[in-house]
């Protein structure tokens, strides 16, 4: 396995990390084999993945608790959790809350990186960055880390005394719109980038070949038209050019006999500031091909055309960095 200090801290994370969203939150991924869950994290564990990611959103808590029943007292020295807290449990009182009631379901007594899950709205960055400080303080958590932050919102965190030593973020051959600003700001920075949604979940691993085949709730971001159900951004989208993208980067990966997900998930691998990659995986196979990624180097020529085939898409979502919303409504800002 691969590793690399995320930001300015001391953290010595995995360059492939282990997305949980996936082992608690039925409503969105449905039922996950618990035995099958549990083999894959020891093996994850096994092989050095060191990095697990979840949240108290993922079903309202379920992810974190799988994780700490999974992950035992003997091991926990071993991997870095990494959690987020809601953006409406950012409140000095509702925070600490959200902090303690984290800890209880991982079942640990600290945090390695407590994220800030979405920029708050209406509460005023002062006060959670003091939060975060006094939890921080009183050794619950170890590092504070920012996810979904814009470079606007980055600027007034750190203008308002903030620290961040990583932003997680969305970033993936489909959607590239962090490159124009938020890698370049966090790499100027030195804050590490933690990347959120590599496989676009399941599209980049070759899962489905049309949108109509695609589980409706992943079919939600700015690529789709706005006329499917649970959209919001209130887009044209671009359906043809996205089902054409992924046709030739199949191609590709079938040309050069590489699975899809390890061909993307090398393109990744080798983007300037990227820390680490966090692929949510169920199975063992899932896993296997996604750690292939690490292998190789990933042959300039194939970067480029990577680059090429992608560029049109990349165009078209622009700068918003914002995976759901409108330029207008966008939370990433
Ligand atoms: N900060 C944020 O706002 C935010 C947002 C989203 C996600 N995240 C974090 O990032 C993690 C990863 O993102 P994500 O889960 O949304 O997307 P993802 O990693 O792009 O996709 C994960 C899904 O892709 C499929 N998959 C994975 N490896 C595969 C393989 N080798 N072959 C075929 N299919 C494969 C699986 O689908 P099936 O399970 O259907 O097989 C898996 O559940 C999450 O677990 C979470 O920790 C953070």
């Amino acid at each position: 396995m691969e590793y690399t200090l995320l930001g300015s801290s001391n953290l010595r994370v995995s360059v492939i990390a282990f997305g949980a969203w996936q082992i608690g939150d039925t409503s969105f991924w449905g039922k996950s084999d618990e035995e099958e869950v549990k083999n894959v994290i020891d093996y994850a564990i096994d092989i050095g993945i060191n990095l697990f990611d979840t949240a108290e959103m993922y079903g309202s808590g379920d992810s974190e608790t799988q994780l700490g029943k999974i992950i035992s007292k003997e091991k926990r020295s071993k991997v870095v959790i990494a959690t987020k807290v809601s953006p409406q449990n950012c409140r000095k009182e509702q925070l600490i809350q959200s902090c303690e009631k984290s800890l209880k379901r991982l079942n640990t007594d600290y945090i390695d990186l407590y994220q800030i899950h979405w920029p708050p709205k209406d509460i005023p960055f002062e006060e959670v960055i003091l939060t975060m400080k006094k939890l921080q303080e009183q050794g619950k958590i170890r590092y504070i880390g920012i996810s979904n932050f814009g470079i606007h919102n980055m600027q007034k965190w750190f203008e308002g005394g903030g620290e961040a030593v990583s932003n997680q973020i969305g970033y993936n051959l489909l959607f590239r719109s962090p490159e124009y600003e938020i890698i370049p700001f966090c790499r100027e920075n030195n804050i590490g980038v933690l990347v959120y949604m590599p496989l676009m979940q399941g599209l980049l691993a070759g899962c489905w070949s049309s949108v109509e085949e695609i589980p409706l709730l992943r079919r939600r971001t700015r690529h789709f038209s706005k006329n499917r159900p649970g959209t919001r951004h209130g887009e044209e989208g671009c359906e043809r050019l996205t089902i054409e993208t992924v046709q030739a980067i199949h191609a590709l990966s079938q040309h050069l006999e590489i699975p899809m997900a390890t061909l993307s998930l090398s393109w990744l691998k080798w983007q300037k500031g990227v820390s680490s990659i966090i692929v949510g995986c169920r199975s063992k196979v899932q896993l296997e091909s996604n750690i292939g990624a690490l292998l190789k180097p990933l042959d300039p020529e194939v970067f480029s055309l990577l680059n090429e085939i992608t560029y049109p898409l990349k165009r078209y979502m622009g700068k918003n960095a914002d995976m759901w919303e409108n330029e207008k409504n966008a939370r990433i800002c």
